[in-house]
Order: structure tokens, then C-alpha cells, then sequence
């Protein structure tokens, strides 16, 4: 995918770098203000990169050492890291293999008495079952963190990703659905003493610019790009609809594939965002070097879950195994070219090699032409 970077853009930045404070200068709270309308809460407070939003929310919400925090193995590794990163402990849960993401009763499963917070992940922009985590966490007394950095925008049951938990995270790395034009994070909550707590821990743990409250982080994010960051905002409705329309036509391209599983297209009442177009095959590695053989970039996201990563292994002792459905995932799952501005025509392209790989049988080895 290409982050697009419009005229409006760069006179928003040269503004913000001619007339702002470049840190803390009025784009950034102009932003938060926004952000927070966008997704239907009272606040929103930006920060440096999702991974810190993760952290810090987690830290704002009051969760230290000892306390353990559940989450999907299938995901980029900062949704566990963030409570390693303050003490915690990560605690992972399999996924619904036909939503990709946290699976409510393997989350209960989970539970211990130190669990003080479910994180679960809007994986390749497709909303987590939040109606039976809520629940859960009701009923045990636990926060809920939404992981909603590829899900800008998405939205379940009438309510936008991010709004639904006690407290969401957003990342604005440049490849997702919107971007600050470098990285970029955003917490978003409707508690005034949470949202009090991120905006200080983001702050060096100011409270008054002299006054240092708590052990806070330099974690904030700069006026350019949140200058940009603003006019992106303005563009996700569309891209979204673009990304809404692209998933379609693959899908009705792809449909008749018996080979091919395609990501849940959501309904009236959920609707994903398509970060990701991911589908599942049994011959992925050898589909995923046709498509290349045939100009077409796709992608793994992720070839090895995160419980299986060199880190988690050795700092829990995982071997594979222990999540079956997202190792199954990591083995089968391809990310199809993405973006708001791919064509019919590009999408056609791409469905056609894949038809023909399926048709001619070419995982077979020796039936596959050499790149
Ligand atoms: C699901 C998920 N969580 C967390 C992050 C971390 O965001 P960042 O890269 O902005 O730190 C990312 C993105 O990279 C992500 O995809």
C-alpha cells in the first residue's frame, strides 16, 4: 500500500511548522478533539505510536507488576508487549479462526485471579467479538483495552471500534488505514481520570509544566504530523468506502474458489475496514510466489505469532502448539493487495492469477513456472 500525502497535507504541515509550537502546538489538540468526534467519545489523547498508546493506557487504567493482561497471539507483537513494557504479564488466548481475532471463551479460559484487563485485537480491520468480552469483563470485574491500531473507523454493533472498551488504541504508522505521516498513536476513552492520567504519562508525567506528577515518558506526537494527521481524518470515511468496495469485488472475484477462505464480510450491524485483505489457503507459500512470479506484491501478516516469536519463546518457554488456531492462521493466511486507490482492473489482474494457480494445480512443483 502507498500512504497518500495530498496538497492539503503539505500546506497543513507547512502551516503547523511556520506558525505552531512544533510540540503540544494547537494542531495536536485540535486533533485529539477530532479524533475523539470521529470515534464517539469524550477524549482522545494522542501519543508518539500505538505501541505507547497501548502502554500508557494500560499504565493510566492503574495496571502494574504482577498483573496479567489477555490477549490474542495473533497479532503484531506490541499488543503483548505493552504489558511487558510495564510489569505485566501477557497472557494469551486462541482466536475464533473465522474472525481472526480473540475468541471470548478461550479468553475466559484464561482467566486467573491477577487478570485485571482483556486486550483483544480488530485484527486486518475486522471488529473482535465485543458484545461477549464486554460481558465478560463485566462479570469478572476486568478492564477491556481495544488493540483498534488496524481499525480506524470500523465499526460494531452501531458503535465505532475504540469507543466500546473502557479504553481504545490507535497507531498511525504510515502503512495503516490513516496516517500522520510517520508514526503516530491516539488512546481514546470516555473516563476524564484515564484520559487525565494518558495526557500526563505522555507528557513526561506532568501534571503543570514544572510540576512532575508521575514517572511519565516523552511520548508525544509532533504538530506536523498531527497537522497532517487532521486532513487524513478528513479522507478515512472515503478510503474506508474504497477499501469496502475493493474487499467486495475480490470477493465476488474469489467466491467460487473451494481452495480459498475468504474474511467474514461483516453485516449491517459490523462493518471492518479491510486494513488487510486476508484470505486462507492450504497452498499459501506456493500461491504467495506465483502472485509474485506474476508482479503481484502480497504479504504474510504474520508468518510467526507472536507466542512463537524468538523473544516469547524464550521468555515463556512456547514451542508451538499451545494456540492451534492462530498457528493455523500464521501457516494458511495471505494478504492480498490493499489499498484505496487499487482499480477494478488491478483487482481482476490479481483474481485471475489466482484462478489460474487453482485451475492449472499449480502448487505442484513442477507444474509452476520459475519466477
Ligand atoms: C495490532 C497492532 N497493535 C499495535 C501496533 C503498534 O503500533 P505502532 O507501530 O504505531 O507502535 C500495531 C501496528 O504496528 C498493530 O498493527
Amino acid at each position: 500500500m502507498k500512504p497518500v500525502i495530498d496538497e492539503e497535507m503539505v500546506e497543513a504541515a507547512i502551516q503547523a511548522l511556520q506558525n505552531e509550537r512544533l510540540v503540544l502546538g494547537e494542531s495536536v489538540f485540535k486533533f485529539e478533539e477530532e479524533f475523539a468526534r470521529y470515534v464517539g467519545v469524550k477524549y482522545a489523547i494522542s501519543t508518539n505510536s500505538g505501541t505507547d498508546a497501548l502502554q500508557i493506557a494500560l499504565l493510566a487504567l492503574g495496571l502494574g507488576r504482577g498483573d496479567e493482561v489477555i490477549t490474542t497471539p495473533a497479532s503484531f507483537v506490541a499488543s503483548a508487549n505493552c504489558a511487558l513494557h510495564i510489569g505485566a504479564r501477557p497472557v494469551f488466548a486462541d482466536i475464533d479462526i473465522r474472525t481472526y481475532t480473540l475468541d471470548p471463551a478461550e479468553a475466559e479460559k484464561a482467566l486467573t485471579e491477577r487478570t485485571r484487563a482483556i486486550l483483544p485485537v480488530h485484527l486486518y480491520g475486522q471488529p473482535a467479538d465485543m458484545g461477549a468480552l464486554m460481558d465478560l469483563a463485566e462479570e469478572k470485574g476486568l478492564f477491556v483495552v481495544e488493540d483498534a491500531c488496524q481499525a480506524h473507523g470500523a465499526i460494531y454493533k452501531g458503535r465505532k471500534v475504540g469507543s466500546i472498551g473502557h479504553v481504545g488504541c490507535f497507531s498511525f504508522y504510515p502503512s495503516k488505514n490513516m496516517t500522520v505521516a510517520g508514526d503516530g498513536g491516539m488512546i481514546t476513552t470516555d473516563d476524564e481520570e484515564v484520559a487525565e492520567i494518558a495526557a500526563s504519562l505522555r507528557n513526561c508525567g506532568r501534571s503543570d509544566w514544572y510540576i512532575f506528577e508521575r514517572v511519565g515518558f516523552t511520548a508525544r506526537l509532533n504538530t506536523v504530523n498531527a497537522a497532517i494527521g487532521l486532513v487524513q481524518l478528513k479522507r478515512l470515511d472515503k478510503w474506508n468506502d474504497a477499501r469496502r468496495r475493493i474487499a467486495e469485488l475480490y470477493r465476488r472475484l474469489l467466491s467460487g474458489l473451494e481452495s480459498v477462505v475468504l474474511p467474514p464480510r461483516g453485516d449491517g450491524a459490523v462493518k471492518p475496514v479491510y486494513h488487510l485483505f486476508v484470505i486462507r489457503t492450504e497452498h499459501r507459500d506456493a500461491l504467495a510466489s506465483w502472485l509474485r512470479s506474476q508482479g503481484v506484491e502480497c504479504a504474510i501478516h504474520y508468518r510467526l505469532p507472536i507466542h512463537l516469536q524468538p523473544v516469547y519463546r524464550r521468555l515463556f518457554g512456547f514451542r508451538g502448539g499451545e494456540f492451534p488456531r492462530t498457528e493455523e492462521l500464521s501457516r494458511t493466511c495471505l494478504s492480498l493487495p490493499m489499498w484505496p486507490g487499487l482499480t477494478g482492473d488491478q483487482v481482476r489482474y490479481v483474481c485471475e492469477a489466482i484462478e489460474e494457480f487453482f485451475d492449472k494445480e499449480l502448487w505442484r512443483e513442477e507444474l509452476r513456472p520459475s519466477p
